[in-house]
C-alpha cells in the first residue's frame, strides 16, 4: 500500500477530570482527515482545545470516546514499528519548546537525533543535514552547541522547527510555531515551511490563535470553539463566508489588522 500520510479522526471526544470533580470537555465530537496533500490551520481562542487536539493527533494522549487512526490503526494500539514509522512521517512542533529538548543536551544533538533513531544514517550524514537546515532557517549554527536554556524562547523555536523539518516528515504538526518569533522573522518562517511543504509534498497542521498566520499559509482552516469545530471549509470560505459569530469576530480583527497595515503603508 502507497503511503497516503492521513492521520483520521472519528467522533472523538477527550475529557479531563477536574479537582473538584467536575469533568472538563476540551474536545468533542471532532471528526477530521489530516493528510500530506493539505495545509490545514486551526484558529480559536485560548483554552478551546487546540493543543489537546495535537496531542492527541500525535499519540502524546488519547481519545476518552472516538478514535484517532493512522492508516487504520488506532494510535494507542500501534506496534514499536508501526510508532517508528509514524513518526518518521508525522512531527510535532510543539508550543512548549522549553520542555521538548533534552535540558542536559546540546540544541545540535536534539535536531540530530531523529536522523539518527529514525533514518539511521551515520553520525557525519546527519550533521551535514542538520547544518544544511539550519542554514535554511537562518539560524546561527554557532548557537547549536549550546543547551535548550541557553537560548531565547524565539530561537528556540527555530531549533524546533529544524528537528521537525530536518528528517523531511509526510505531515508537520505546527502548535503556535511561530509565535514567539518577532514579526519582522515571522513571514520568512511562514514562507519557509510553505515552501517545504510544497517542495516535499507534505501537508501542514498549522494551529494557532490567529487568523493572519494561518490564513496566510493554509489552504483549508478549522474553526474551534469551546472544545469543537464551529466552522471548516477552505481558507476563503471561511474568511468571507463565515456563520459563527466567534469566527466572524476573529475575521474583524483580521481585517481591522490588514486595512490599518495598508494605511500605515500608504503614509
Ligand atoms: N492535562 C489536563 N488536565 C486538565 N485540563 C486540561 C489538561 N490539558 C488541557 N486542559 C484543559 O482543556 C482545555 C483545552 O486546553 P488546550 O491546551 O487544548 O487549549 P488551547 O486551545 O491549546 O489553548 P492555548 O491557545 O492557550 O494554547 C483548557 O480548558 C485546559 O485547561
Ligand atoms: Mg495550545
Amino acid at each position: 500500500m502507497s503511503y497516503d500520510g492521513s492521520v483520521q479522526f472519528t467522533d472523538v471526544r477527550r475529557v479531563f477530570d477536574g479537582r473538584s470533580g467536575n469533568a472538563h470537555v476540551a474536545v468533542d465530537k471532532v471528526s477530521l482527515l489530516l493528510d500530506s496533500t493539505t495545509r490545514l490551520g486551526i484558529v480559536g481562542e485560548s483554552g478551546s482545545g487546540k493543543s489537546t487536539l495535537v496531542r492527541l493527533m500525535m499519540g502524546l494522549d488519547f481519545a476518552t470516546s472516538g478514535s484517532v487512526e493512522y492508516r487504520g490503526r488506532d494510535l494507542k494500539s500501534m506496534s514499536k514499528s508501526e510508532i517508528h514509522e509514524f513518526r518518521t512521517n508525522v512531527q510535532l512542533v510543539a508550543q512548549d519548546t522549553s520542555s521538548s529538548f533534552d535540558p542536559r543536551r546540546s540544541l545540535r544533538d536534539g535536531v540530530r537525533r531523529p536522523l539518527l533513531t529514525l533514518l539511521g544514517l551515520s553520525t557525519k550524514e546527519a550533521n551535514e543535514r542538520v547544518d544544511s537546515t539550519l542554514e535554511s532557517l537562518s539560524i546561527d549554527p554557532s548557537l547549536a552547541d549550546r543547551k535548550p536554556h541557553q537560548v531565547s524562547g524565539g530561537q528556540r523555536q527555530r531549533f524546533s522547527i529544524a528537528r521537525a523539518l530536518v528528517i523531511e516528515p509526510k505531515l508537520i504538526v505546527c502548535d503556535e510555531a511561530v509565535s514567539a518569533l518577532d514579526v519582522s522573522v515571522q513571514g520568512s518562517v511562514l514562507n519557509l515551511l510553505k515552501d517545504h511543504c510544497v517542495h516535499n509534498e507534505a501537508g501542514l497542521v498549522f494551529v494557532s490563535h490567529g487568523l493572519p498566520a494561518t490564513a496566510f499559509i493554509c489552504e483549508e482552516l478549522i474553526v474551534m470553539y469551546q472544545g469543537v469545530i464551529v466552522e471548516q471549509g477552505s481558507t476563503s470560505q471561511v474568511v468571507f463566508h463565515s456563520e459563527h459569530p466567534y469566527t466572524r469576530s476573529l475575521v474583524d480583527a483580521y481585517r481591522t489588522t490588514a486595512s490599518s497595515d495598508r494605511s500605515g503603508a500608504a503614509r
